[in-house]
């Protein structure tokens, strides 16, 4: 679909929803699950589009895996029993796979090529071919293995000490799978701490890592056991729906089974800071990430000020927040935020564009945006750049502006949030 008419109507949004799952873990449940030899099962797994393709990339290594919905069943005969790929490993609009996937070829038996769509040829891959280099992986690629295409010859790793120079759980999670197949003792330190899930699952799949005060440390040589991952729900996806419930009058709205570790909420500390009702209610964890229940109330919200350690927890929340700051009396300030240059698309540009053509002020600056609030957002074209993230930001916009709103490219809101549009509707009727 080219275009799609928004049209809400300011109806409030009352209900409850659980939103589908976590994205990051759902993509380290296939990688750890694959890597493991025998059979790992999965529920509440996210049957969007980057997370099938972490599957394909696996399937094509000899790797099976069944898919039923949000449960997956994965036999492998183990790491050290992958097939040569065929084919290129193609991983589509989703850098997870791309950056991740790099880290675990690195220390495979196999030779593999591995690239993605338009929008992953544009993105950084140094940031994750350099400490895998240091490693003694064997990657080519355009530019000095800046881009992709990548081209991988598996092989024996050596241990990293390494200084990350991003906060990235990306390239944090490409080293400590290489690191398990290296030999001795990896330490990777991290300027900011970024989500923890690759750790996490290690735990769950017996593997042994530490983690303190930002310092990682992980002996190669471990195996992965087969296991169950149950995956929460999507805090990322829940934001979109936190966000509408706290600006549309009347709402109430309930989103149930969230992830909440502590490496990704980040946007509660914001909605409390800018004075959102919200309630959390922990349900517990089943394994090592903990979730829960979130209930939102349309609120009154001022401006806040979103830098340092809290930006990689709320990092792919940042466009719903702005669009929030639009709705909010004061300034916010988001700084420190550069890395949002670098996703999908230019999420700091794409923001401030297609926000701004609704009517907000929003000032792009090179670390972030300064957003003048409260004010009423009218009618227009925005066209979502193939980012889902800002297709959804969008669609949220469309439910508090004053004149129609269309937005170009819906499409890709599959790529995380298949059933969205679906969901939205749910909450008004
Ligand atoms: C992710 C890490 C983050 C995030 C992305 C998912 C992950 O990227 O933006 O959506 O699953 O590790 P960076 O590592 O580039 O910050």
């Amino acid at each position: 679909m080219e275009r799609i008419k928004l049209e809400y109507g300011g109806a409030p949004l009352r209900g409850s929803l659980t939103v589908p799952g976590d994205k990051s873990v759902s993509h380290r449940a296939v990688m750890f699950g694959s890597i493991a030899e025998g059979r790992t099962t999965v529920s509440g797994f996210l049957s969007g589009e980057d997370c099938l393709r972490t599957i394909d990339c696996f399937r094509s290594l000899g790797v099976s895996i069944e898919r039923e919905g949000t449960d997956l069943v994965i036999d492998s005969p183990g790491i050290d029993g992958w097939k040569e790929p065929s084919d290129i490993l193609y991983t589509g609009n989703s850098g997870t796979t791309t950056r991740l996937i790099l880290g675990v070829l690195a220390g495979s038996r196999v030779h593999s090529v591995v690239t993605g769509d338009s929008s992953i040829a544009k993105r950084p891959m140094k940031r994750v071919t350099d400490p895998l280099d240091r490693m003694g992986a064997d990657i080519r690629g355009r530019e000095g293995a800046q881009y992709t295409p990548l081209s991988v010859q598996g092989g024996q790793l050596r241990a990293i000490d390494y200084d990350m120079p991003v906060a990235s759980a990306q390239v944090k999670s490409a080293i400590l799978f290489a690191a398990l197949r290296a030999d001795g003792e990896s330490v990777i330190r991290e300027k900011e701490v970024s989500r923890d899930h690759t750790e996490r699952m290690m735990h769950n799949f017996g593997i042994q890592v530490s983690s303190e005060e930002g310092t990682i440390r992980l002996q190669g040589g471990q195996k992965p056991v087969a296991v169950h991952v149950d995956v929460p729900g999507d805090i990322s996806s829940a934001a979109f729906f936190l966000a509408a419930g706290a600006l549309v009058p009347d709402s109430e709205v309930s989103l149930e089974n969230v992830g909440l570790n502590p490496t990704r909420s980040g946007m509660l500390d914001v909605l409390e800071a800018m004075g959102a009702e919200i309630r959390v209610t922990e349900s517990g964890s089943s394994d090592s990430e903990p979730r829960g229940t979130l209930t939102v109330r349309h609120s009154s919200l001022r401006g806040t000020e979103i830098s340092g350690p809290l930006i990689p927890r709320l990092i792919d929340e940042i466009p719903v927040i702005a669009l929030l700051a639009t709705q909010a009396e004061g300034t916010t300030v988001i700084k420190d935020a550069e890395e949002l240059r670098v996703k999908e698309t230019d999420r700091i540009a794409a923001v401030a564009e297609e926000l701004g053509k609704l009517g907000a002020d929003i000032e792009p600056t090179a670390d972030g945006m300064i957003i003048r609030g409260p004010v009423r957002l009218g009618g227009g074209t925005l066209d979502s750049r193939g980012d889902h993230r800002i297709g959804m930001m969008a669609a949220i916009a469309s439910l508090i502006a004053d004149g129609p709103v269309e937005l170009e490219d819906p499409d890709c809101i599959a790529v995380s949030y298949p059933a969205f549009f679906e969901h939205l509707d749910s909450l008004q009727k």
